[in-house]
């Protein structure tokens, strides 16, 4: 078997992929019912809400999509706190729609400025809402969340969550932080393939979709929270990933939410660990970086490519190459969802053999 650590699609274990075996059911009869209740339930569970929790059949890029369109009309003031390129896909899709969008940028490799984000909300009264990234899976940054929802909410704004690479994995509590509309992708964290993403949606978020214009229909929440309420999703949905969802929510579940966020803190710190040790550095700042990936910039003669290629064709590793501007710049291991310190310690065993080779000078 190969070692997939790249940050999602992640592993899924055996009992998760059985699951998926299953004859299809029928989405609009009893069984599933049962099922997406029960699901929805342990997902509110994991996601720390009380508020609305929907399964979207799509990727994670259409939860964002969904985020924007139910709270927001062409025209409105969005303030975009951007530190990579989900950030910027973020803003992008509220560009599409119409929104109006301030861009505040930081470095990438650092997370956002909170008192930045105060400045700009001072600045601009007119913004609805703000879109955040909690945790930036281009670089490995995670912002401070916590934080950053205070300085919003001193200013009453909508806060519009990605924690398409955090939720499940490292700490989210959504009702706590006033999170509006928060969003995850079930290759993450979640130990499932590629299929769902999952929302949850606030009151405030519900009173702020009464005003949308955005267009809509596939992502529509009214129509989700309707059908949900007979125990259906409008659409025919990802049934055999709703399977594994439900396998995975009990074994997450029965590992318990504190217990998966210290060991995604406990590799995360082995695995930065493990790279320094043998010359690399760290591209994100390491105050603020990722428990569930780990950027690392590419120096002294290390010719990422390279190195990649050497780990997956001789060691059966797979790691992750930079995005956009950071290809050949950086490269990134995945420590979500499904794994160990063992799957770990052969990455770095791996390595140690292939850096030399791919041009490395410690
Ligand atoms: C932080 C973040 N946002 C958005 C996405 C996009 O999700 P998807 O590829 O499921 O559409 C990803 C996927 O890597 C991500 O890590």
């Amino acid at each position: 078997m190969q070692n997939l650590r790249i940050p999602g699609p992640t592993p899924c274990p055996d009992e998760v992929l059985k699951s998926m075996s299953r004859q299809m059911i029928n989405h609009r009869g009893p069984e599933f019912a049962q099922i997406l209740s029960d699901v929805t339930a342990k997902l509110k569970q994991l996601f720390q809400t009380k508020g609305d929790v929907f399964l979207l059949t799509g990727s994670g890029t259409g939860g964002l999509e969904a985020a924007i369109v139910n709270t927001l009309s062409p025209g409105d003031r969005v303030l975009s706190v951007s530190i990579g390129v989900f950030g910027e896909r973020f803003a992008a899709i509220a560009q599409q729609f119409g929104a109006e969008i301030i861009h505040l940028r930081f470095e990438w490799g650092k997370a956002a400025d909170v008192d930045a984000i105060r400045k700009a909300l001072q600045a601009e009264s007119k913004i609805k809402a703000v879109l955040v990234t909690h945790n930036e899976t281009s670089t490995g940054t995670t912002n401070d969340l916590k934080a950053i929802s205070s300085v919003v909410k001193e200013f009453d704004k909508l806060l519009l969550v990605d924690a398409i690479s955090s939720l499940g994995s490292i700490d989210l509590p959504v009702d706590d932080w006033h999170c509006d509309v928060t969003v995850t992708g079930s290759q993450k964290g979640w130990m499932v393939p590629p299929g769902l993403a999952m929302v949850a949606v606030s009151q405030e978020a519900w009173q702020a979709h009464t005003k949308a214009k955005m267009p809509r229909f596939y992502w529509d929440f009214a129509k989700a929270k309707s059908y949900l309420e007979k125990g259906q999703t409008p659409w025919t949905p990802a049934i055999s990933v709703v399977f594994a969802l439900s396998v995975s929510l009990d074994m997450m579940l029965k590992e318990g939410l504190p217990n998966i966020v210290a060991r995604h803190a406990r590799i995360a710190q082995m695995t930065r660990n493990g790279v320094k040790a043998l010359g690399l550095s760290l591209f994100a700042k390491e105050s603020h970086a990722s428990n569930t990936v780990t950027a690392i910039a590419a120096s002294d003669g290390l010719d990422t490519k390279k190195m990649l290629k050497i780990l997956r064709e001789e060691h059966r590793v797979i790691l992750a190459g930079g995005q956009q501007r950071l290809d050949g710049k950086i490269f990134r291991i995945g420590h979500l969802g499904w794994v160990t310190e063992d799957d770990i310690e052969k990455v770095i065993s791996a390595l140690i053999v292939a850096l030399p080779q791919a041009g490395f000078r410690s």
